[in-house]
């Protein structure tokens, strides 16, 4: 969702805030822009839809640009204004001379505006980002020091806000600041940078300096300087990112959903490396800071999560009332946040996030803090908003995910409530041994089962194209698999916009059966287990309205074929593991149903890969 980038130094300054962009591109977003200062100028280029129409603005710009040394560069995903050219950033002071990009949300701005108008600001857009131009103008104009202006300006904003600010009186000079949305600032040799997020930078530096909320930074080509909101200096800590350029390529694959689908083995394996090596030693989970006394007496476990974080956490539930007989709570965060809840300091809250910056997660996390409570993190960013709330966090280490539609994550963040239900037990001693044995054996087993599932897509491929033009899908399943429903449900609903319903098989006859005919496939999730016998009776009310049966299994019971107009195999897994093999014929199904069609499958309509607004 949005993302910025910023560059003072010697190069091309339109490629390298193009290229960041680009390196952008997969949170989703709808224009995009650039403002530099070429010929002591400050000059602004915006275009609407996808970043190459910028970019093919810039090429036919290439003389006026010669002399650009600073600029700033956005893509927007629209909240306040339709995506348009206007609506699009940077946006500019009624003078033109200062420029501003903008991530997050202004929530005084019809205020701020009113104010602002009645001074005589003339606004061009309709968005709340206009208001920081024209504030921080005012303040320049007042003090003719624009860090000064920055940070008088920013102590009138309310909301969300992660800035770039320049200005054409201030040479070769960005501004940068922040507050509950995320920025950093990339340290360079005579040159440096700012970025939303890692990989907009990493090409030309690992070095960073995270900002904190309310800090201001002054990029020149050849200094940065940190203050915090009161003006004092503060020394800056430079951090060496973990990211390497080679993970933001597609290695040869046509996209990088399906190389992501793909890199789920070696996803697993390396959650599992330190963590557990053989089936006969203790889960090693460091990450979890309560002592032993706190986890043994643990009552009750909260989990909140959006998406399909939230499908992991449906799964986590499972697991550790199964495992440590301890109640666990899921809920959407956007619900939990208004409604009166009552976790308290003898709840454990869990918020799961891949990338840590979900804004309603992120909100749920800071309230059950505030309410005393213990703070687990799962998400794959260690460097995230909600990382920092976290009392222990347990990175799921799933290595960047550029794909909108999230698949290694997922099976990543149940690797974390695997392992995390796997300890509790152990510390708990509130699971039979054996079991714990074969559980552990069976995680490490896992890996090898993806890869040989793997190796078999062509039937998942084949299956794709002869349902690739239904309208709507149903996939039904129970117990810990009805996550698993959900989560396939979801995949092929983001990337190929068919409707699709995950449902409890058992509930199949409340309602939906009115549905089903011939022209709908219900696609039923029966792994082997307590409830497999359930699923399969439920299936053949299904049969018996004429819908169109496909089976996800990992029986070799040959019957199956009499029931299901199609058979999608598995490798055997212990019933607990499963919604981890399950998935992921279902994640491949979606992407080759959306391939097929020929959607933007790494990069859906209206969806953004961190959803930073409420
Ligand atoms: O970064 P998060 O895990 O907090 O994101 C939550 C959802 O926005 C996310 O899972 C979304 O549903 C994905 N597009 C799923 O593929």
């Amino acid at each position: 969702m949005c993302g910025i980038v910023g560059y003072t130094g010697k190069k091309n300054v339109t490629d390298i805030l193009t290229g960041g962009l680009s390196s952008l591109e997969y949170r989703g977003y709808d224009s995009s822009g650039v403002a530099v200062i070429a010929d002591g100028k400050t000059k602004v280029y915006k275009a609407e839809g996808k970043l190459q129409n910028l970019k093919d603005l810039l090429a036919t710009k290439q003389e006026e640009l010669k002399s650009a040394n600073v600029g700033i560069g956005h893509i927007r995903w629209a909240t306040h204004g339709i995506p348009n050219e206007i609506n699009a950033h940077p946006h500019t002071s009624t003078c033109g001379k200062l420029a501003v990009v903008h991530n997050g949300i202004i929530e005084n701005f019809k205020e701020l505006r009113e104010k602002l108008e009645a001074k005589g600001c003339v606004f061009k857009s309709e968005t709340d980002t206009e208001t920081v131009a024209h504030l921080v103008n005012l303040k320049y104009e007042e003090t003719k020091d624009l860090k000064e202006a920055v940070r008088l300006a920013s102590k009138e904003l309310d909301g969300a806000y992660a800035l770039c600010i320049i200005h054409e009186d201030v040479p070769n000079t960005i501004i940068a600041t922040r507050r509950n949305a995320p920025l950093l600032i990339g340290v360079g040799e005579d040159e440096n940078f700012a970025a939303s997020d890692v990989p907009a930078i990493i090409e030309h530096t690992k070095k960073a300096i995270y900002l904190d909320d309310n800090q201001i930074a002054v990029l020149k080509p050849n200094s940065i300087e940190l203050f915090d909101s009161n003006n004092n200096k503060i020394s800056p800590k430079v951090e060496l990112l973990p990211w390497e350029p080679i993970a933001l390529s597609k290695m040869g694959y046509k996209h990088f959903m399906i190389k992501e689908i793909h890199e789920q083995p070696d996803v697993i394996r390396n959650f599992l490396s330190g963590k557990l090596h053989s089936a006969n030693e203790p889960v090693k989970l460091d990450e979890v800071k309560l002592d032993k006394e706190k986890l043994k007496n643990l009552n009750r476990i909260q989990v909140v999560a959006c998406g399909t974080s939230l499908h992991a956490a449906m799964v986590g539930k499972y697991v550790i009332e199964e495992l440590c007989k301890i109640p666990v709570d899921v809920e959407a965060s956007s619900e939990y946040i208004y409604r009166t809840t009552v976790t308290d300091e003898h709840t454990l809250v869990i918020g799961v996030s891949q990338s840590g910056e979900t804004a309603d997660t992120l909100t749920a996390v800071k309230q059950s803090k505030a309410r005393g409570s213990h703070i687990l993190i799962i998400t794959n960013r260690p460097d995230s908003a909600m990382a920092r709330e976290a009392d222990s966090l347990i990175p799921v280490n799933a290595g960047i995910e550029v794909s909108v539609a999230a698949t290694k994550s997922y099976v990543a963040q149940l690797m974390a409530f695997y392992a995390l239900a796997l300890h509790l037990a152990e510390i708990k001693d509130s699971a039979d041994k054996d079991y714990i044995k074969t559980l552990k054996n069976e995680l490490l087993l896992l890996p090898q089962k993806i890869e040989l599932l793997l190796t078999k897509k062509e039937k998942i491929q084949k299956c794709a194209r002869m349902y690739s033009s239904s309208k709507n899908f149903i996939f039904i399943a129970r117990g810990m698999n009805y996550a698993t429903a959900l989560e396939g449900a979801l995949k092929l609903k983001e990337i190929s916009y068919i409707n699709a319903t995950g449902y409890p098989a058992g509930e199949l006859k409340h309602g939906p059966i009115a549905m089903l005919d011939e022209t709908l496939p219900v696609l039923s999730i029966m792994m082997n287990g307590k409830v497999y016998e359930k699923i399969l009776s439920n299936a053949q009310e299904a049969k018996a309205r004429n819908a169109r049966m496909i089976a996800l299994t990992d029986s070799l019971d040959e019957k199956l074929e009499d029931l299901f107009d199609y058979v999608l195999n598995v490798p055997h897994v212990n019933e607990i593991i499963s919604p981890i093999m399950a998935i992921i014929p279902l994640q491949l199904l979606a992407y080759y149903i959306a391939e097929f069609l020929g959607k933007d499958v790494d990069q859906p309509r209206n969806l953004a890969k961190s959803v930073t607004v409420e």
